[in-house]
């Protein structure tokens, strides 16, 4: 007999009842704040498609970096918007490149207080706007691409990021970036590898953001939307190559892969709520269809219900906000 034994209701009948009994919890430590940097600007400049949203000065960037510091959360995920871009985005090695002189601002000015990364992918830099370099007939070279990888890693790693995040979705990058950086002696840097990132359209605001030059599509290297095992095995393969930590990507629209990884693996799994996540929001938040703080609260419990371990958002500091006032 079910009814009028069991009462479900009994544990939903007040705000003290339902924050004891609640299954899942996220904590402004498990936010990473994405933030994109841009070289030779004086002034942040908005991202249209992306209200809230800037490029940073180096002025403003560490600016916010404090904010966000003092705001409790996990960690940044830094992004470079070069002046200059060419066929090999040679920008990304260049010690004096954007990336890699804002991480090393930004790691002496908070890194002891959250989580210092950066972006390991060449798509801002080339003038293509793949994430690879090309092969003459303009396909992307997944093997020429790895020492390219590989370089930017330690070029990153030098110049003070504490976890590269693999975004390009080459197959093999992992291996190749851990090698050089062991054989450097980076052998404390993090690998969190972009290991189930599906192509698709989540990321149009994105290009605005990095101002990217691409034509066409990402679909010969980035995962295709109907496949949920195979992001399982992209993990598998990352932890096998020395991933510390995988991630799934987007976030909302592919939560049963994060729950299927996040059940196959040992490791930290990580979500990024992307860009198109963040606009849909803002968006209907600013029509007043949606409440904004519950809806993006809502969304980031979910990630966290799902196994996510910790989630870059660009919501972070403000959502770090709330979740303090609301305990
Ligand atoms: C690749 C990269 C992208 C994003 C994060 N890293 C762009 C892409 O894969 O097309 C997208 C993030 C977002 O949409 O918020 N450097």
């Amino acid at each position: 007999m079910s009814f009028p034994t069991h009462r479900p209701r009994r544990l939903r009948q007040s705000a003290p009842v339902r924050r004891l009994m609640a299954e899942t919890r996220v904590a402004p430590a498990q936010l990473v704040l994405p933030m994109f940097v841009r070289e030779g600007i004086s002034e942040p400049r908005p991202i249209s498609s992306m209200p809230g949203q800037v490029q940073h000065t180096l002025d403003s960037l560490r600016r916010a970096a404090v904010d966000a510091a003092e705001a409790g959360i996990g960690g940044l995920m830094l992004f470079g918007v070069p002046a200059v871009r060419d066929a090999t985005g040679s920008g990304a090695v260049d010690p004096n490149g954007i990336l890699n002189l804002a991480v090393g601002e930004i790691a002496r000015e908070v890194g002891d207080a959250l989580v210092v990364q950066t972006d390991l992918c060449l798509d801002e830099f080339t003038d293509h706007g793949h994430c690879g370099v090309l092969t003459p007939s303009g396909a992307v070279d997944n093997d020429a691409t790895l020492s390219r990888y590989a370089e930017m890693g330690v070029a990153q790693a030098r110049a003070g990021s504490q976890l590269l995040g693999l975004s390009g979705m080459m197959d093999g990058q992992v291996a190749a970036v851990r090698e050089a950086l062991d054989e450097e002696g980076f052998t404390d840097t993090i690998l969190m590898a972009y290991s189930a990132k599906y192509a698709g359209a989540f990321y149009g605001p994105f290009r605005e953001a990095v101002d990217s030059r691409l034509t066409g599509d990402r679909r010969t290297y980035q995962m295709d939307p109907p496949n949920a095992r195979e992001g399982v095995r992209e993990a598998l393969l990352d932890i096998e190559e020395g991933a510390d930590i995988v991630m799934v990507k987007p976030g909302l629209p592919y939560l049963d892969v994060l729950a299927d990884v996040r059940g196959s693996v040992d490791v930290p799994v990580w979500a990024y709520q992307v860009s198109g996540e963040y606009s849909m929001v803002e968006a209907a938040a600013e029509k007043g269809w949606l409440d904004r703080r519950a809806t993006v609260l809502d969304s980031l419990t979910s990630f966290a219900r799902a196994g996510a371990d910790a989630i870059l958002t660009y919501w972070a500091v403000e959502a770090a906000g709330w979740i303090r006032e609301d305990a």
